[in-house]
């Protein structure tokens, strides 16, 4: 019994060194737009990830303020600030994730495509820089329209001559947040074990969750309480936009998920196998270019992009009155890129 002891004692301690921060690779990421409503609880979020060694957040305003208090946390990265474009270049420079949630968000009355003309221009500038400074680094894309943003990075880096399509990931991650958190309230089920995959892209009707294929099956919801709940997820922004009244769109829900996804991300990239998220990639899976859908992710990033699965036939009607509309915010990102 005593080598019995012995034994488990030292298995743990293998297992804690194996997953504690010291045995963890070093990786670097970067927030842009680190002092927006976002960026600081996403910054926050990512200070307290231990797969984090270094955390660089860059913003055009108040990053000095917001590197300096996060700073000050015990925990395993470092941070530094850097604020205006002259220190870019610094705060990307050997990268392993770039997180970008920089631009504006949604007032009430305005869609995600209202914000095109403004986090259009924004997105390509800090790509190009991307290209420059940390061409093998992911990108997770934040800045919304997601539905053309993420095709303006792959024109941005295809003309720079480094896109890399397991790289660039639109970030869908909040809807799939909402469809878990609303269907475990509507099944009555605990949400912790909540799984609902969400397809197609992020805006409107263009977000497809999938129900049919939710874990734990719920027996019962009706056709109207699935309806309702796919609903409530493609308008699950504009709730807390007109809840907020004028201040802006989501931030808080949108940092955990932001943060949920890069820690996806960065698990990949050290090898822990089964890492499988939603997002928007690159893809064969429908004929557009760009679809959001289940990912498996790996050291390269996008290891594999799983097919959509068996859809009901309220999500197959679905999937087909979203594809017109994603076309077409797709052709518009890069239209931008390619002619500006
Ligand atoms: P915010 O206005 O609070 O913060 C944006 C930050 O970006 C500001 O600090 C601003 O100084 C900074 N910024 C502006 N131009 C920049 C540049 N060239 N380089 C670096 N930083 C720059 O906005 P919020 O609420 O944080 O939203 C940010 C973006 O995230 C919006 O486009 C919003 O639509 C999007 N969003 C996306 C979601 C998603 O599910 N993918 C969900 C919620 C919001």
């Amino acid at each position: 019994s005593l080598r019995r002891s012995t034994t488990g004692a030292s298995s743990a301690h293998l297992l804690r060194r194996f997953y504690s921060s010291d045995s963890a690779p070093e990786r670097k990421v970067a927030v842009l737009g680190a002092a927006g409503g976002i960026g600081q609880p996403l910054a926050l979020l990512m200070k307290l990830n231990p797969l984090v060694s270094k955390l660089s957040l860059y913003d055009i305003a108040a990053t000095p303020g917001v590197a300096a208090d996060i700073s000050h946390i015990n925990t395993r990265s470092e941070v530094n600030g850097y604020m205006g474009e002259d220190q870019l270049g610094k705060a990307l420079e050997g990268c392993d994730i770039v997180i970008i949630p920089a631009g504006v968000p949604r007032k009430p009355g305005m869609t995600r495509d209202d914000l095109f003309n403004i986090n259009a221009g924004i997105v390509k500038s800090l790509c190009t820089a991307i290209a420059k400074y940390c061409p093998h680094a992911l990108v997770n894309m934040i800045s919304n329209p997601v539905n053309s943003t993420v095709p303006i990075a792959a024109e941005v880096f295809k003309r720079a001559g480094m896109y890399d399509e397991k790289k660039l990931f639109g970030v869908t991650m909040l809807d799939v947040v909402r469809a878990k958190t609303f269907y475990a309230g509507k099944a009555k089920v605990p949400v912790e074990g909540v799984n609902v995959p969400v397809v197609g892209g992020h805006a409107g009707i263009t977000i497809l969750p999938l129900f049919s294929q939710a874990t734990p099956q719920a027996s019962n919801l009706s056709y109207e309480d699935i309806e309702a709940l796919t609903k409530r997820t493609q308008d699950g922004g504009t709730e807390v936009v007109e809840a907020k009244a004028g201040k802006g769109s989501a931030t808080l829900s949108m940092a955990y998920a932001g943060a949920i996804f890069a820690d996806a991300c960065l698990k990949g990239l050290n090898g822990v196998p089964d890492v499988v998220e939603c997002t928007f990639v690159q893809s064969c899976i429908t004929e557009l270019p760009f679809f959001a859908s289940k990912v498996r992710l790996g050291k390269n990033g996008v290891e594999e992009v799983l097919d959509l699965g068996p859809l009901s036939d309220y999500e197959k009607q679905g999937l087909e009155s979203l594809k017109p509309e994603l076309k077409s915010s797709i052709e518009k990102g890069i239209k931008f890129a390619t002619e500006s």
